[in-house]
């Protein structure tokens, strides 16, 4: 199996994902501004793996400073290498929470433990989600997802494809149903082969087709990530999840999201006050470097959107499952 993250011999390692499925290469990170570059440029993507690198990254923006000033506007500048997934945040956060000027010396150990604990920590969650989601499914479920969620996006198994995962090694005989995800494709170069790669039966369909795959009965469940959960549910995720949660409502399919409690933004009381990422207008009007749009037409390209919390069934965490009404139960579940 493959690593999408590793730290070794003071490299952080990670998978190119910008080059999948074609290429299989690793870009070495040896400090702080090969993370951030990184992270902005999708070398790395998915909320909980931007996580887990930013806090190696934390390791290098302190053994690259020689004062806690320095090392606060280097994590600062590590924070703001994508806005929507939280998970980069708290990362950054939880590394950083007890060192201060005073104590500033000596914290190298002490940030390399975090970092792998961050990283360890991970996989575990992902697991345990795993065994809560299954639960959601039956025996031949056929399922649809959205961008990719895989073991590409964490620090390895998943969060709603290791749901999937976890349905197939179980015996549940399921079908995958996985959007391509445009305009980064993270379904169709992504999603596709890590299913590809685990023998799970899929099929990979265009974004536009979700609503007449679920109109002829064949989806009896989503389960989508999440970039930032907000207090009342609201959901941050990959641009065309609202549109899948609303059609699916409208079909009576049960929408789930998959994510670990680092998701959760319990600071922002509704989706409202999620700040979404805008890229590149390219990004929509080229593919591979060829031109497919004028060059002169502009392109609204929102990387998220937000989906609202009427359109979600239930959000799996490693705390367990919590459903609506959110705002109270989101607290409850997560303490
Ligand atoms: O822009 P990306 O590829 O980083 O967006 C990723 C997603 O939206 C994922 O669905 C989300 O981070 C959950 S990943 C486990």
């Amino acid at each position: 199996m493959f690593k999408s993250i590793e730290f070794k011999d003071d490299v952080l390692i990670l998978l190119d994902q910008r080059k999948l499925p074609n290429v299989e290469e690793y870009f070495h990170c040896h400090n702080l501004e090969q993370v951030i570059y990184s992270i902005s440029d999708m070398v790395v993507r998915g909320a909980p793996a931007i996580g887990a690198s930013a806090a190696f990254g934390v390791l290098f923006a302190y053994k690259e400073s020689s004062n806690y000033d320095q090392f606060i506007k280097k994590c600062e500048d590590l924070v703001n290498a994508r806005p929507t997934a939280v998970n980069l945040k708290w990362a950054v956060e939880r590394m950083t929470v007890g060192i201060n000027s005073d104590n500033f010396i000596d914290k190298e150990d002490l940030l390399l433990q975090l970092a792998i604990e961050i990283y360890e920590e991970d996989i575990k969650i992902n697991k345990t989600m795993a065994k809560y989601g299954n639960e959601l499914i039956k025996k031949g479920d056929k399922i649809l997802t959205h961008c990719n969620t895989g073991a590409l996006a964490t620090v390895d198994y998943g969060t709603a494809l290791g749901v999937i995962r976890e349905a197939h090694f179980s015996g549940k005989e399921i079908f995958v149903y996985a959007d391509e995800t445009r305009p980064r494709l993270q379904g169709a170069r992504l999603t596709a082969w890590e299913l590809i790669k685990e023998g799970i039966p899929s099929m990979l369909l265009p974004d536009g087709a979700s609503g007449i795959l679920m109109e002829s009965g064949e989806v009896n469940i989503i389960f989508v990530g999440a970039d930032r959960i907000a207090l009342n549910g609201d959901t941050a995720n990959k641009i065309g999840t609202f549109n899948l949660a609303i059609v699916a409502k409208y079909f009576n399919i049960p929408f789930y999201v998959v994510a670990p409690s680092s998701t959760f933004d319990l600071k922002m009381n509704s989706g409202k006050m999620i700040e979404i990422e805008f890229r590149n207008e390219d990004e929509i009007k080229t593919i591979e470097g060829i031109q497919i749009a004028p060059k002169e037409i502009r392109g609204f390209n929102p990387s998220f959107d937000v989906t609202h919390n009427e359109l979600i069934a239930g959000i799996v965490t490693e705390k367990g499952i919590i459903y609506p009404p959110f705002s109270e139960n989101i607290r409850k579940v997560l303490g």
